[in-house]
């Protein structure tokens, strides 16, 4: 695939480069995720993409008013955009997104580009369905809906003239204390951020990474036997180093809470991973970062298709039925 990068982030282990095509495969995760459905209670279930689910945790938890200035940080390609003014038609939201790419999409799905680049780099009809619906819903909503291309942790606003913000996934790929700085800045006295993170940064004292991530499946245990029956086992680390969060709440809390905002943890989103998706999407991943030394792409990708073939059909790596959750925090943090 083309690398077209045009704006990347600067901060370490970000993998938002900045790409078209990123942003159109951003998309392709959510809608490829909808075939499993989510439950929004025990009896209800719901069809959505993560994002948009996330997003709207999010937004119903703030009491957005008509006329509000909203905040969306890291819009995207405006999953979270789109359900704020869902939910609140008359607010005017600021999208501040550092990805060229993802930027791209969003003004796609909100009719302020045609899509040319886009349309010219998939005919996936999933896809091309998903955004015929999204632009329909957001036709009306086009013009309370700005987007800068931008990092947030060099923005500059207006100061003190946001009334509510919304980060959806996104405060983990940025040095919290700046974010919270810069958001200290621009929101209004007693505005509030609305925020979500994930399981392999924040480890939720409800449902710890290691009892219950999708992360710490052991199909991926088995992928990595045999990665080391093909390159010996000195030559891979211990599938449990994949990503440990480092966070809990009493340390968001204090970074918070040093750059001026008191943050609660309000609720915990526990959102199905299937079997498929992980395997697609986040076992090469894994694998790639668990051999040493790096390898040639060509190569690991092979080793990881051929290790993963050898165990899809074995009954015990498809047992463990417990890891199979992204956990997601959601939290408020406050300006006094
Ligand atoms: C996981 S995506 C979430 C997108 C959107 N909020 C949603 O819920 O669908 C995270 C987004 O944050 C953006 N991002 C990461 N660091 C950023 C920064 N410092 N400034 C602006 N955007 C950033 C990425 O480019 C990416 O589009």
């Amino acid at each position: 695939m083309k690398k077209n990068v045009c704006l990347g982030s600067k901060k370490d282990g970000n993998p938002y480069a900045g790409t078209v095509e990123e942003g159109i495969s951003f998309d392709t995760y959510e809608v490829t995720c909808r075939r499993l459905k989510q439950y929004d209670s025990i009896t209800n279930p719901i069809i959505m993409g993560p994002y948009e689910l996330i997003s709207r945790s999010l937004v119903d938890h703030a009491k957005i008013k008509e006329g509000d200035s909203v905040l969306d940080l890291g819009s995207g390609t405006g999953i979270t955009t789109l359900e704020i003014l869902l939910q609140n038609p008359k607010a005017n939201v600021i999208g501040v997104e550092q990805s060229k790419g993802m930027l791209e999409v969003a003004n796609y799905k909100f009719h302020k580009n045609y899509g040319k680049k886009l349309l010219e780099c998939t005919n996936d009809p999933a896809l091309i369905k998903y955004w015929n619906e999204f632009r329909e819903k957001s036709k009306v909503h086009k013009d309370n809906v700005e987007f800068l291309l931008n990092d947030f942790e060099e923005v500059e606003l207006e100061t003190q003239s946001i009334d509510y913000a919304i980060g959806g996934s996104f405060m983990h790929w940025t040095n919290l204390g700046n974010s919270f700085k810069q958001l200290k800045l621009f929101l209004k006295p007693k505005g509030k951020v609305l925020w979500s993170t994930t399981s392999h940064f924040y480890n939720d004292s409800e449902f710890p990474a290691s009892e219950y991530g999708f992360r710490y499946n052991d199909f991926l245990a088995h992928v990595m036997d045999e990665v080391k029956k093909k390159i010996g086992k000195n030559n891979v680390k211990d599938y449990r180093n994949i990503a440990r969060p480092k966070h809990d709440l009493e340390s968001i809390q204090k970074i918070s809470l040093g750059n001026g905002l008191k943050t609660e943890k309000i609720g915990t989103r526990v959102i199905h991973v299937d079997l498929q998706t992980f395997v697609q999407t986040h076992v090469p991943v894994f694998v790639k970062e668990l051999i040493i030394p790096d390898m040639d792409e060509s190569v690991s990708q092979k080793i990881v298709n051929e290790s993963i073939a050898s165990v899809i059909n074995n009954p015990s790596a498809l047992k463990d039925i417990k890891h199979k959750y992204d956990i997601i925090p959601i939290f408020e943090s406050k300006k006094d």
